[in-house]
């Protein structure tokens, strides 16, 4: 499976360590930047990565920047991006099951790398459930306007 990621400038080496996590799990992994710490903007690089699922290149987004919270808020600008900032293993589990969450966003300077490993393969091991989740999802595509 192939898997787009960005981070910005506060973000980079921890991006990388993911990224190397994710080939060591055989994914393949687009690196949309940025790639070197000078000043940077987020949403930039969160547009870049909701564009490639857009295109149906990929299916699934990574965004981190210092917290999160930025890369979530320019993603969910996004026709059909529903993309979650979580801290924490359960939520990206959860985001995954309940929301059929796509891009998962975590922060750099919130999580370490393991954690962030760990958050990672929570989101991607885990599957959307359908069934009375679905009617929700539904009223999100609604709203998608
Ligand atoms: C950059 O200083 C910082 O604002 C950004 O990485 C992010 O945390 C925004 O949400």
């Amino acid at each position: 499976m192939k898997i787009a990621i960005g981070c910005d400038h506060v973000a980079v080496e921890l991006k990388n360590d993911v990224i190397q996590h994710l080939k060591k799990r055989d994914f393949e992994v687009i690196d949309c930047g940025t790639y070197t710490e000078e000043r940077t903007n987020y949403p930039e690089f969160a547009h870049k990565v909701c564009e490639k699922i857009q295109n149906n290149e990929v299916k699934y987004g990574v965004l981190i920047c210092g917290t999160g919270i930025g890369m979530s808020i320019a993603a969910n600008k996004h026709s059909g991006i529903r993309a979650v900032a979580c801290s924490d293993t359960f939520s990206a589990k959860a985001s995954k099951q309940h929301n059929d969450s796509n891009v998962l966003c975590f922060g750099a300077r919130v999580v370490g790398k393991e954690l962030a490993f760990d958050i990672v393969d929570s989101f991607l091991n885990a599957e959307y459930q359908g069934g009375r989740h679905q009617i929700r999802i539904d009223m999100l595509n609604e709203l998608d306007i």
